[in-house]
């Protein structure tokens, strides 16, 4: 079986929604500081629903990948429903990550809830601040 699945090798080669929002409503940069990749992505938001997302990522390509899938997973969708996204379901909607690269994904899901944070904040909106642990997902993480 190839190391990498069609999904994760189309969305590497040919990555949606690359680039920057100057206005976003909501901006999150992560980064991982063992394997030093970063990763950072733009909300446009109205009236509670993302109507807009892009990506910056400067990083393998399962981090590309990672964060061109939750990009298309989350726009068109209310800000709770993003809140509620998983690397784990990034990870199955690319049909898989070989278990070294399970991290990649979990910067895409930081770099999402980052940027919601970053929503909130700018609209005084308020949030339970534990739905923003420093890592949310270290549990499925192997890196540290
Ligand atoms: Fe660092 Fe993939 S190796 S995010």
């Amino acid at each position: 079986m190839a190391l990498y699945s069609e999904k994760v090798m189309d969305h590497f080669l040919h990555p949606r929604n690359v680039g920057v929002i100057e206005d976003a409503d909501g901006v999150g940069e992560v980064g991982n500081a063992k394997c030093g990749d970063i990763m950072k992505i733009f909300l446009k938001i109205d009236d509670g629903v993302v109507t807009d997302a892009k990506f910056s990522t400067f990083g393998c390509g399962s981090a590309i990948a990672s964060s061109s899938m939750a990009t298309e997973m989350i726009i068109g969708q209310p800000v709770d429903k993003v809140m509620e996204l998983t690397n784990k379901a990034v990870v199955e909607a690319l049909d898989g990550l070989p278990a070294y690269k399970l991290h990649c994904s979990v910067l895409a899901e930081e770099a999402v809830k980052a940027a919601l944070k970053d929503y909130f904040d700018k609209n005084n909106i308020p949030y339970d601040p534990a739905q923003f642990p420093d890592c949310p997902s270290c549990a499925s993480c192997e890196m540290h």
